[in-house]
């Protein structure tokens, strides 16, 4: 595989006007200083800072900090530097904050955490052929048919946490099906992996309710579930969003009712303090769980807790992964960042051991995974088994090059 484009900063400038445009050509700094020293690796986070998504950015951020300080810092040779902006997991703004870390001269961009901001973010990124890890947004395009050499996730597909939910209930004989999700991309993408496991076990999906992203005004959604009396509910809602969701869930006593909520497992991640007592007993699968049980699980966790004050979740893994993606790229050419085909090689073939599992990239550069069953117990996520094991995206029309 090989990045034959040619490089266009032309794209960006053009983007960025011409105030930007002296940034940018600033930014041709040569990777070399006069005096031997070499320049930091930039890496730029393009991730929410602000808004429901806050925290997901945050435990990215965190991660990929504890990851490089446990480099010391140093990754092939070269010191690392952390370039943040906020995406405000707002899509309008999205071409515009990747155009600005672009003209600021970031070797690697690590972002978004909204399928909407990937979007746009991906095509500059493939225009401009920038090292790109995706460490959460799942939009199931960028790793299907506008899928780019440049372009790698350390996260899921949308499809890919919802398929084996479907699965699961339609194994368990649960007939009566609602999805609720956030109605944008993401969630859409989430409920046709769902149904895509579920129709083969003959049920019927009874309604599907989109709210619009990020609202959070759930009483009538939510005594329209009430009154259709599914067996379960599927949702896709995260952060703040999530929050408010099962405490709402609860407090509108569909809990008891008999009628089951599950979800991607977004729903519960990074949360369940905040959801208390609402959360226990909640259903999820995802390709984390806070107790699976590995080595370096164990480990990250530790970690992470000692240096933040705080659990890890999914998306401190995704962001861990990323870190050690960009670590395994630089190794690879002795911090030669201009040497794209050979970081680009060394990526597709790494496998290691993440926190999740075991960790490998499908052709089109998203992860081959293990996707857990999991329950709150305890205000845990914990693992009750393997719904699907080393589960691909379909990563249907991607043809690299
Ligand atoms: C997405 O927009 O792709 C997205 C956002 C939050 C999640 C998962 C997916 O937790």
């Amino acid at each position: 595989m090989s990045t034959k484009k040619t490089f266009s900063r032309r794209g960006a400038l053009g983007l960025m006007g011409a105030a930007a445009g002296a940034g940018a050509l600033a930014g041709f700094t040569p990777t070399k200083f006069a005096i031997g020293q070499q320049a930091k690796v930039r890496v730029g986070t393009l991730l929410p800072y602000s808004g429901t998504y806050a925290r997901l950015g945050e435990a990215i951020t965190n991660a990929m900090v504890m990851r490089f300080a446990q480099s010391k810092e140093m990754m092939g040779g070269r010191e690392i530097e952390l370039v943040k902006l906020d995406s405000e997991a707002a899509p309008p703004k999205a071409t515009e904050n990747t155009s600005k870390l672009i003209s600021d001269n970031v070797d690697f961009l690590v972002g978004p955490v909204h399928s909407g901001v990937a979007m746009a973010m991906a095509k500059i990124a493939r225009e401009e052929e920038v090292m790109t890890i995706i460490p959460n947004a799942g939009a199931d395009q960028i790793t299907g048919p506008l899928c780019s050499p440049n372009i790698f996730r350390s996260s899921f597909s949308n499809w890919q946490p919802g398929y084996p939910m479907g699965r699961v209930l339609a194994e368990e004989g649960k007939k009566r099906v609602v999805l609720c999700y956030w109605n944008y991309g993401a969630g859409q993408q989430s409920a046709q992996g769902f149904k895509d496991g579920f129709a083969e076990g003959g049920g019927e999906i009874v309604k599907e309710i989109g709210v619009p992203f990020p609202e959070v005004e759930f009483q009538s959604v939510l005594s329209e579930i009430a009154s259709i009396k599914p067996d379960a509910v599927y949702t896709f809602f995260a952060g703040g969003g999530a929050v408010k969701f099962v405490k709402d869930w609860a407090a509108a006593g569909l809990k008891d009712s008999g009628i089951e909520l599950t979800g991607a497992g977004f729903l519960t991640e990074g949360v369940t303090e905040a959801q208390g007592a609402a959360a226990e007993g909640v259903r999820t699968t995802l390709h984390y769980a806070d107790t699976l049980d590995n080595d370096v699980n164990g480990i990250f966790r530790r970690n992470y807790k000692e240096m933040w004050g705080k659990e890890a979740d999914v998306y401190a893994v995704q962001g861990y992964d990323a870190a050690e993606m960009i670590r395994i790229a630089l190794e690879a050419t002795g911090g030669d960042t201009g040497a794209k085909a050979d970081m680009i090689k060394a990526i597709e073939g790494a496998t290691f051991d993440s926190p999740r599992g075991p960790f490998k990239l499908s052709a089109a550069h998203n992860p081959v995974q293990n996707f857990y069953l999991r329950k709150v117990v305890n205000g845990v996520n914990e693992v009750q088994g393997i719904a699907v094991e080393a589960l691909s995206d379909p990563g249907k029309g991607c043809r690299m090059g």
